[in-house]
């Protein structure tokens, strides 16, 4: 099955949303297979924004992500990964529809309480950045009956 990475920022940690974003992903019927409340490393947060070296935000955005401890998961599910992408909305919380988890819990962009993998290749990418094989769970509940009709 499709999984994603999907990490809430340390102001979305600190602003204790860390229940509600994941109740939104449960309720949409996606199963978390992996979790862990981490403050992350200088080389794993470059490791991780690889892509944006260089631009102006980069450097804040640095340090942004590693001044606190930041959720991880990782999330399953059928086309989790575009899914994911609408609960969450846009980069920017005030151009992103309410309803949204920046829509509804954001004003700034440097400040946008989460994050989730823009590609399938960037998910399985990240997964294996945050992630040991270990601590991604094989099969959790069984409730696929319910969620899918095939
Ligand atoms: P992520 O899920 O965090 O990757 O966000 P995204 O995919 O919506 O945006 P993108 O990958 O383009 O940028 C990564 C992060 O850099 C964003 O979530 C923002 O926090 C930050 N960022 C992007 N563009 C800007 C910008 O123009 N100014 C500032 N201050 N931050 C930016
Ligand atoms: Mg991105």
């Amino acid at each position: 099955a499709e999984r994603t990475f999907i990490a809430i920022k340390p102001d979305g940690v600190q602003r204790k949303l860390i229940g509600e974003i994941v109740g939104r992903f449960e309720k949409k019927g996606f199963k978390l297979v992996g979790c862990k409340l981490l403050q992350p490393s200088r080389k794993l947060a470059e490791k991780h924004y690889a892509e944006h070296k260089g631009k102006p935000f980069y450097e804040g955005l640095l340090d942004f992500i590693t001044s606190g401890p930041v959720f991880a998961m990782v999330w399953e599910g059928k086309e989790v990964v575009s899914t994911a992408r609408s609960l969450i909305g846009l980069t920017d919380p005030l151009k992103s529809p309410m309803n949204t988890i920046r829509g509804d819990f954001g004003i700034s962009v440097g400040r946008n309480i989460i994050h989730g993998s823009d590609s399938v290749e960037s998910g399985k990418r990240e997964i294996n950045l945050w992630f040991a094989k270990n601590e991604i769970v094989k099969s959790g509940v069984t409730i696929e009956k319910w969620i899918y009709e095939n």
